[in-house]
């Protein structure tokens, strides 16, 4: 199953409630929430209380958190006591991928680990038996908006062939265009902000992607 998960930073912030709404009455019922911190990237986001008010108002909300941090292992347990289902964290700032990966699990999660455009997918392997979900940038992480980047995909296609089977996500200018692409390649979980919630019919873009196997 393609798994779609909506990214709410590109959800209309005013009424950040109602989108959350519209995008569970539209069938979907995981939420990408991006925590970017000015180090990492050059950009601010949301913190752990915004994910427990999502949460809480939503306890059938898969919070799938992606942390664009320079200490995200500071954050581990204020995620999980945030109710963050899946918590992934960029390779580039790692010193110990294992000891990481084990605490997020230990601190009841799903645990991820995430490539930035110019990190090579070799860098992952070491860690294939390790991870529950990988995360390929397909933009440079801190703003959505941007224009997806396709020789990415070949990330993709080396992870699945050296037998990971666990979770590849994909994150940043994903569009229904370009899902069955990623699909195709070997991805099964689509972040998709703008083309998502700033499209003209949301449902439609859910349908569409539910239809891809
Ligand atoms: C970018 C974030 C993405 C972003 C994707 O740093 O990690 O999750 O929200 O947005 P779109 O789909 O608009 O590229
Ligand atoms: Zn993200």
């Amino acid at each position: 199953m393609i798994e779609l998960a909506p990214s709410l930073l590109a959800a209309d912030l005013l009424h950040l409630g109602k989108e959350v709404e519209m995008m569970m009455d539209c069938g979907v019922s995981t939420l990408h929430f991006d925590v970017m911190d000015a180090h990492f990237v050059p950009n601010l986001s949301f913190g752990p209380s915004l994910c427990k008010t999502v949460k809480a108002a939503h306890p059938a909300c898969t919070m799938d958190v992606h942390l664009m941090m320079d200490n995200p292992l500071d954050y581990v347990q204020v995620f999980a006591d945030a109710g963050a289902h899946t918590l992934t964290l960029h390779l580039e700032v790692l010193e110990d991928v294992p000891g990481a990966m084990g605490a997020i699990r230990r601190a009841g999660m799903r645990c991820g680990l995430s490539v930035k455009p110019k990190t090579p997918a070799e860098n992952l392997l070491p860690y294939l038996n390790t991870v529950d979900h990988i995360l390929i940038m397909t933009v440079e992480p801190g703003f959505g908006g941007q224009k997806f980047m396709p020789e990415q995909v070949e990330k993709i296609r080396l992870l699945r062939s050296a037998g990971f089977t666990g979770v590849i996500s994909v994150d940043g200018g994903v569009n229904a265009e370009n899902a069955a692409l990623l699909v195709r390649a070997g991805a099964n979980h689509l972040v998709m902000g703008t083309a998502f919630f700033r499209a003209d019919n949301p449902r439609r873009i859910a349908d569409a992607i539910k239809e891809l196997t």
